[in-house]
């Protein structure tokens, strides 16, 4: 049987995808995330690492697991916390789990753009307190989408399901990104692509899609703040590392933006103190893919891809079949 370390429990119908099917080395005080020193030891001999976002995938971690690994699954589209040459140069398939989650993260990143810009939350926050209210016409006052600008920031798959969403709400859709989509897809999607410094400054909403790399590392910080309109709404439900929260905070403070919504931070799961006083900002613990439907199907996806991977075979999502081709 082969080997499988997994790191966290998965959803029941990917619990059972595993049954019978390996030697399961299952973290058994999940959902408490696995202390490094535990990952190191607990990787050694398998046959394949059954990752979530929270593993750091490096050469320590290659290293302790031994030359038996074929496979890291991760439970996640996003892969910043593998490192993908390393696992290459060692012949390691690694996979991810992208498409079964673009809808769903789609929807909470526009739950968050609604939750900021009409103060949903902070609305719900002031009922809770019990704060006294009547009506006023100049009570809790947001900003309208309607006929404003949607600026997407990395417009791969789930900035591509967001700026259909915006269609919905009647907005001018702007997208920016190191590579310029065909001309199709931007007719499809009625996307206009602009520079980074023109998207801020023309965008009402800003709303974050991009991979975490060296070169989107606190892409949105001061300076980034001052070129966006004071109206505007900065939403990041992609990693949080683009954004400078220290930053964010000022500037929400300052007033340089209106509001902001946040999915993911920068030293997950800790969030910045600042934050946490500010009204202005809208904050969820990384929900993105967090509904049934979609958490069964990263589940399986994982699953699947850790099995084709640990015997040989193409699995359905990798990021460098090239080991496959040796
Ligand atoms: C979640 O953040 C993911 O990358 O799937």
């Amino acid at each position: 049987m082969p080997q499988v370390l997994l790191t966290r429990e998965l959803v029941p119908e990917a619990m059972r995808a595993l049954e019978g099917r390996c030697e399961l080395d299952l973290w058994e005080r999940s959902p408490e995330a696995m202390p490094r020193d535990d990952l190191l030891r607990r990787a050694k001999d398998k046959d394949g690492l059954l990752t979530l976002l929270t593993e750091k995938v490096d050469a320590e971690l290659l290293d302790a697991a031994g030359p038996r690994l074929k496979i890291v699954a991760n439970h996640a589209v996003g892969f910043d916390n593998i490192d993908v040459p390393e696992c290459t140069r060692r012949g390691v398939l690694v996979t991810n789990t992208p498409d079964v989650l673009t809808e769903a993260t789609a929807d909470l990143a526009w739950a968050l753009v609604l939750a900021s810009i009409r103060r949903v939350a902070e609305g719900d926050r002031f009922l809770r307190a019990r704060t006294p209210w009547v009506w006023d016409p100049r009570m809790m006052l947001g900003h309208d989408l309607y006929g404003k600008t949607f600026g997407i920031v990395g417009c791969g798959r789930i900035g591509q399901a967001a700026a259909r969403r915006a269609t919905g709400f009647g907005m001018r859709i702007v997208y920016s990104d190191a590579v310029r989509l065909p001309a199709e897809a931007e007719q499809r999607l009625g996307a206009e692509y602009l520079s980074l410094d023109d998207l801020l400054a023309q965008s009402d909403v800003v709303s974050v899609h991009a991979p975490l790399t060296p070169e989107t590392r606190h892409l949105f910080n001061a300076g980034t703040f001052r070129k966006m309109k004071h109206t505007a709404v900065l939403v990041n439900t992609a990693r949080g590392p683009i954004v400078d929260e220290a930053a964010l905070a000022e500037a929400l403070h300052a007033g340089e933006i209106f509001a902001a919504g946040l999915d993911v931070y920068e030293r997950e799961p800790q969030v910045e103190a600042a934050l946490l006083d500010l009204d202005s900002v809208t904050l969820l613990p990384h929900l993105g893919s967090a509904t049934v439907g979609t958490r069964v199907a990263m589940g399986l996806l994982a699953v699947e891809n850790l099995f084709a991977g640990i015997a040989g075979e193409r699995p359905r999502t990798p990021l460098n079949p090239e080991v496959l081709e040796r």
